[in-house]
């Protein structure tokens, strides 16, 4: 069985799925890896390296296409939305971030009999957590946000006694404590600032203050706003109008603010005002990493830099792409944890049974599986024949 490596399309992506390290794995498990060559370049892998390995290194990118029969991306089908969809084979096997709530080829990809697995609808369950690239590359979001921040602010970080004087440490404040927001949290103290955190979800609280960090409560009644994953639910306008009131009081005393607030599915809540923005000290950074899905402040435009008053906001929407070596790594080690679950002997196996499979698999024997593209935002699937299709399986 080949496994096959495109070259990344999306623009300004630099990681590749698979680093020569795990494709050397693959190749001693049986396996043999076709990569297209430049794939690794971004990332600092080099065609070299692939070949030292024992992958097959071809000039074209189609020749990959042709040739693999499981193809293995960084952002494929809608998490590269502009691109036209890659030349996949009747019964080839995908696995990547495919954007399954962007998606607009769901029939095409069915109709090819393509079996497309979304990694981004990963369950948060303990055994897929090798699995899991989305809180791979959020931790590293997080982290790179911190930095992004340092490096604007005309301010330490750390609190500085000096003979010069004494300057206090810079406020940081992350709003969304989940795996970016808490190594956004871990990255700021160990800079040595000031940090609070808040979160919809009270059960971080402790997380929260084992970094080191204030954990900041609101006067909001929050029941409800988590399902059994520990995935924050989308919550009433009314209730928002009320954060964002509560916000209102520590957004503007903060130097720093990172934003990382996000519901699987749906678009990021709105947080931050720009009137809160403008109470900031001129200087003061913003950074919201929750850009690609509208923003957690009003002003942000993605990937671009926006300035208030003096106070700069950052809407960048792939950090994990500027530390492209890590991240490539970490998302080749979960593709290889994911692919030990789909080959089994050096064959496909795909267990429909198994949760992690059923969870992220997109279309597979012609048929399209969820989340279809008449989910609900909430992640509810609204689409009856989906069910009956997974029910049925689920019987057979
Ligand atoms: P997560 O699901 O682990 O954390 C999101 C947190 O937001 C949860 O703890 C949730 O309770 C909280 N939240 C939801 N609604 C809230 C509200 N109204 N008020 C306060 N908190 C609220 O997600 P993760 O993995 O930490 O990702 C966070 C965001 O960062 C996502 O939008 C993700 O797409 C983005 N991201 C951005 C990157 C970039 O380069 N810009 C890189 C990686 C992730």
């Amino acid at each position: 069985m080949i496994v096959g490596v495109p070259t990344e399309t999306a623009p300004e992506e630099r990681r590749v799925a698979l680093t020569p390290p795990v494709a050397e794995q693959l190749i001693e498990g049986g396996l043999d890896v076709c990569v297209a060559s430049g794939a690794g370049t971004g990332s600092d892998w080099t065609d070299e390296a692939y070949r030292a390995v024992g992958c097959e290194v071809v000039d074209e990118r189609t020749a990959v296409f042709e040739r693999a029969d499981v193809i293995c991306q960084v952002r494929g089908l809608g998490a590269n939305a502009d691109a036209p969809m890659d030349p996949y084979r009747e019964g080839q096997v995908v696995v990547g971030t495919l954007g399954p709530y962007d998606l607009d080829a769901w029939d095409e990809l069915a109709e090819r009999r393509v079996s497309a697995f979304a990694l981004e609808l990963m369950p948060r369950i303990s055994r897929a957590q090798s699995m899991d690239v989305l809180s791979s590359m959020a931790s590293i979001g997080g982290y790179k946000a911190v930095l992004v921040a340092a490096e604007r602010l005309p301010q330490l970080f750390p609190l500085e006694m000096t003979a010069a004087g004494t300057v206090r440490p810079a406020d940081v404040f992350v709003i969304g404590a989940g795996v970016a927001g808490l190594k956004a949290v871990a990255t700021a103290e160990r800079l040595g600032a000031s940090v609070k955190a808040y979160d919809i979800r009270l059960e971080v609280k402790q997380e929260v203050e084992s970094l080191g960090a204030d954990f900041v409560e609101l006067d909001l009644e929050t029941e409800g706003s988590g399902d059994d994953e520990g995935y924050a639910i989308e919550m009433g306008e009314e209730f928002y109008r009320q954060q964002r009131k509560e916000l209102g009081r520590v957004v503007p005393e903060s130097d720093v603010v990172i934003t990382t607030a996000a519901i699987p599915g749906a678009p990021a809540p709105e947080l931050v005002t720009t009137e809160m923005i403008e109470e900031m000290a001129a200087g003061s950074v913003v950074v919201d990493l929750s850009a690609s899905t509208g923003g957690n402040c009003e002003p942000t435009v993605a990937d671009e830099t926006v300035e208030i008053d003096g106070v700069t906001v950052l809407g960048p929407t792939n950090l994990p792409s500027t530390v492209s070596h890590t991240a490539s790594q970490l998302f080749a080690n979960n593709l290889h944890n994911f692919l030990d679950l789909l080959v089994e002997d050096g064959e496909l196996d795909v267990d429909l049974d198994d949760e992690v499979i059923a969870s992220t698999l997109l279309t597979h024997d012609g048929e399209i599986r969820r989340p279809h593209e008449d989910d609900g935002a909430d992640g509810t699937d609204e689409d009856e024949s989906a069910d009956e299709s997974l029910e049925d399986e689920a019987d057979a």
